[in-house]
């Protein structure tokens, strides 16, 4: 979203979509001669493909989009996938481009779909993309129209197979967007700017830039890019060399250097970005102009000490995560992304890998916020288009000072093979002809040894768990990086403190983890011990729907995450807290809130980085023991009603404590979000996080109470509360509790205040929060243009001297009697100076449902006209040569029918006659 700069000719698609979920042919409906015939042309794919297909009764949908979220959960359906069953699904959209467009080069963006995708613009595919999870540019300039002729961009989506093992979602669920740029102008994604530290202060700051031209003539430009700091000023500049004429349909590459000294350096702990603007000119005039946000930093990664940023030997604290976040499925709006990644910090996080697929919205998050990142490549493949896929990626990812690594890879079981070595080459050559300066690896579970396999090709190797072979590949590999790229896999519940496998709920102890994992400080253990271990990527940061290992239905969502899905903590959160951050944390878990008998015994573990931890009852100590740095400490107590607290010594002072309350009755709800004020721009949303608590403040452990959601202007986009096994839907404005928490993610209508009433009717209780609502400069959105334009015109080869027959025969081999024709703003020059001259059109228009109230409308026809359908005359006009038409349609025609036109041409001082813009059906 970010990659864009406002005030460009760059405008948002995600609004006004239609969207249907079936399959719909693109055939025509025989396979008669002129069918075929027809059907063997640029520009003739039928169904929703045509601009004369009939979509009214198809959902409005806004982007991002994801279909599944509103199904149920079937039993029959795949674990994977989270018991959601996916399918094929198209979206429609009409727009104008206007006559001043006509000489630009027009792109469509696609961020993202899921999964299998093909795009139709004005009934030609542009485009069959394979994989979910790329990005892609559609170059439309040479099928679109301009003026007053809409145009048709059809999307099918098949989602019926997958690319992954987790929910994975369906539709349009990333940004779209229309790019309107000059004939020639700086390639997509052409532009890559890479700072390199030439010695102790001086930075060389290389710069290349694609031009392209996409059209005949040749042009004579110049390109030139300079750098700013965050206060705007300019640090350096370069007028970039190699070419200055650039022929018709030629893709040139200029370069550069920009030398800048003692630059504010791009670190986790301050993220610093420059802004780079590349600017073409022809002659004085800037035609194109593009802003890159650009960091200086060094990375580098060696097998004895792990990974250095800036020079500074850091280990790499990491989380995996899917893309999906509770009850919005993968269409999760750009700030929900960045509320996630900071939760991901506040544990200590300074990694993220992106598993198992490249998200560009993540990186434009991971540069501002100090997030290194591991970019992954789904499909493990050296085909072509997979290669092209990458070499796609890479170009999008490389300007990011938060990307540190490229995986071509993630647990492929050719890995460890001679085939497996042959692929990695292939990609990791992919990647380098595009950006040479991060390694690339791959993410492995097993096959590493082995000599004849990818890890004695890749510049890194990932090991997915088995952390007790970490020393085994160092010994026989001493000279190659290696990475956790998966660690730990274990399993818990929040809010539970029993292991019941009857129920599908584990305890929150860190006791239990996937068979070929390990708990999370057994994991931990492993890494930290390691110097040369470079760092850890804890699988996952979040819950995700799908995979419910260890269990099955009617478990739907997994148990791996440090936070549940919506981003609530689990008592996870602060193993991670307690080993990846310096300041001192005490964390209680136990289940001493819920209330139990009066002695009856409860574990209580003390996750900490002190020393040496107290436990308290009601303020009597009961232990104080040394706590350990990676198993921290247990006790035993007996419960009684009121407080347990736990205070952490360092050097034998109190440096942190913690408590938990009994939970009294429940009181009120309290409500937290994930961003205190919004805005208009159209890509945020808050997440209403709300919690059943007592009079002190302490939330009810067990509660599972409804909560119903009101809201003025704003809409929910989905609710959930983090229980795996919950079942409930997704898309509505209800949600029970889950051990007290629920939360709906909301995005704004308009400025003023977004107005959330929570209610807990059962309790009685109620609250209301208003979110500010700013208004920003935000982008254009594309109008989505309503009306349905009927054409397939053809007209007969030559003029008739009298009145012809408005039902001629047409053999359905005869593909020349009539030529094809566009009504698009100017009259038919067969016609000119044709003084008494009448011309007769044809077309097969789909007239859709049988309906009342429907009319066709020209809004300019020259001459005079005479309509028809299936040769009963409908309407005419004689009685002046220009203007408007609007001919009633009879309710009970439906489906395919014949509409014919004459014009005479009869006006002495009007040399011109014809129908000048496009048929189009309209309602009243
Ligand atoms: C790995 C895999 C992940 C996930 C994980 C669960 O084998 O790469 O995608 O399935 O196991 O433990």
């Amino acid at each position: 979203m970010k990659r864009y700069k406002k005030g460009q000719q760059v405008y948002s698609l995600n609004h006004g979509w239609r969207f249907v979920e079936k399959d719909i042919s693109v055939l025509p409906p025989t396979k008669q001669h002129d069918d075929v015939y027809g059907f063997s042309k640029a520009g003739a794919y039928r169904g929703p493909a045509d601009a004369n297909y009939d979509d009214a009764d198809w959902e409005i949908v806004n982007l991002p989009h994801d279909w599944v979220t509103k199904h149920d959960f079937v039993e029959e359906g795949s674990p994977n996938q989270g018991y959601k069953e996916r399918g094929i699904g198209w979206y429609r959209m009409r727009f104008e481009l206007s006559e001043e467009d006509r000489n630009k080069q027009i792109l469509l963006e696609f961020e993202g779909m899921s999964c299998d995708s093909q795009v139709y613009v004005n009934g030609s595919i542009l485009k069959h993309n394979y994989s979910g999870y790329n990005s892609f540019c559609v170059d439309m300039t040479d099928m679109a129209n301009f003026g007053v002729i809409p145009n048709t961009l059809a999307v099918r989506i098949d989602a019926s197979a997958w690319e992954g093992w987790w929910y994975e979602g369906a539709g349009i669920y990333r940004n779209v967007w229309l790019v309107k740029k000059s004939e020639v102008h700086l390639a997509h994604d052409g532009i890559f700017i890479m700072p390199e530290l030439e010695d102790n202060t001086t930075w060389k700051v290389h710069v290349s830039a694609e031009i392209e031209n996409s059209f005949e003539y040749e042009h004579m430009v110049e390109v030139i890019t300079c750098l700013y700091d965050q206060e705007g000023n300019l640090v350096g500049e370069a007028a970039l060399t190699g070419k200055d004429i650039v022929c018709g349909y030629e893709t040139a590459t200029v370069t550069g250097e920009i030398y800048v000294n003692n630059p504010i350096l791009w670190s986790v702990k301050q993220p610093y970005l420059y802004k780079a603007v590349t600017k073409l000119y022809k002659g004085n005039d800037c035609i194109d102009e593009v802003e890159e946000k650009i960091g200086f930093r060094t990375i580098s990664i060696d097998a004895k000490d792990g990974f250095w940023l800036n020079g500074e030997n850091i280990k790499l604290l990491g989380f995996c995560n899917h893309q999906d976040h509770a009850g919005i499925g993968v269409a999760v709006p750009y700030s929900i992304k960045e509320y996630r990644v900071r939760l991901l910090q506040e544990l200590g996080a300074n990694a993220y890998r992106c598993a198992h697929n490249p998200d560009p919205e993540i990186l434009d998050i991971c540069d501002e916020l100090g997030v290194m990142v591991m970019v992954e490549n789904r499909t493990y493949s050296s085909s072509e288009e997979t290669l092209r896929e990458v070499e796609g990626i890479v170009r999008q990812s490389r300007n990011h000072p938060c990307v540190i690594l490229y995986s071509v890879f993630n647990e492929e079981p050719l890995q460890g093979t001679h085939k497996g070595r042959r692929m990695a080459g292939a990609l990791q050559a992919a990647v380098r002809r595009i950006d040479d300066t991060r390694p690339v690896m791959g993410a492995f579970n097993g096959g590493y040894m082995e000599e004849e396999g990818a890890s004695t090709i890749l510049d890194v190797t990932g090991i997915n768990y088995n952390p007790g072979r970490y020393d085994e590949f160092h010994k026989k590999y001493p000279d190659t990086p290696l990475i956790g790229t998966e660690t730990a896999s274990a399993f818990m519940v929040r809010g539970e403190y029993e292991t019941d496998y009857s129920k599908n709920l584990i305890n929150s102890y860190d006791d239990e983890c996937a068979l070929w994992g390990n708990t999370i400080s057994e994991a931990w253990k492993m890494v930290v011990e390691r110097p040369f271990v470079a760092g850890a990527f804890v699988w996952t940061g979040f819950d995700y729907r799908g995979e419910p290992t260890p269990f099955t239905w009617p478990s739907v969502g997994t148990f791996f995450g440090t936070y549940d899905s919506c981003g609530f903590e689990k008592d996870a959160c602060y193993f991670y807290k307690a080993y990846w951050k310096q300041e001192p944390i005490v964390h209680i878990i136990s289940p001493w809130s819920e209330g139990h008998e009066t002695g009856t015994q409860i574990r209580i573990k003390v996750v900490t980085n002190c020393e040496e931890v107290a436990l308290l009852v009601n303020d009597r100590i009961i232990d104080r023991k040394p706590a350990d740095p990676i198993n921290h400490v247990e006790f035993t107590a007996s419960y009684e009603e009121g407080e347990i607290k736990a205070i952490g010594y360092r050097n034998g002072e109190i440096v942190a404590n913690d408590y938990q309350l009994t939970a009294g009755k429940p009181a009120s709800l309290e409500v937290s979000l994930s961003k205190e004020t919004l805005v208009t721009d159209g890509f945020d949303a808050v997440a209403v996080n709300v919690t059943l608590i007592d009079q002190n403040g302490t939330a009810i452990p067990n509660a599972d109470h409804t909560l119903t959601f009101e809201v003025g202007n704003g809409t929910i986009l989905g609710v959930g509360n983090g229980d795996p096994n919950s079942h409930e839907d997704d898309v509505t404005n209800k949600r029970k509790l889950f051990h007290g928490k629920a939360q709906a993610i909301i995005a704004p209508i308009d400025k003023g205040s977004v107005v959330v009433k929570v209610s807990a009717n059962e309790l009685d209780l109620q609250t209301e929060v208003m979110i500010p609502v700013r208004e920003v400069e935000s982008f254009s959105y594309v109008e989505p243009v309503e009306e349905r334009v009927i054409d397939n015109w053809r007209m007969y080869y030559q003029l008739f001297d009298e009145m012809p027959n408005p039902n001629p025969k047409v053999d359905k081999n005869d593909m020349n009697s009539f030529e094809p024709i566009a009504f698009n703003g100017a009259p038919q020059t067969q016609l000119t100076d044709q003084l008494h001259k009448y011309a007769l059109y044809r077309c097969v228009a789909n007239l859709g449902e049988a309906k009342e109230n429907r009319y066709l409308y020209i809004s300019d026809i020259k001459g005079y006209a005479w309509i028809y359908l299936n040769g009963e005359l409908l309407a005419s006009r004689t009685d002046s040569f220009g203007g408007h038409m609007i001919i009633d349609l009879p309710k009970e025609v439906k489906g395919n029918q014949v509409l014919t036109i004459i014009i005479h041409n009869e006006n002495e001082e009007w040399p011109q006659a014809g129908i000048c813009s496009p048929v189009v059906m309209k309602e009243l």
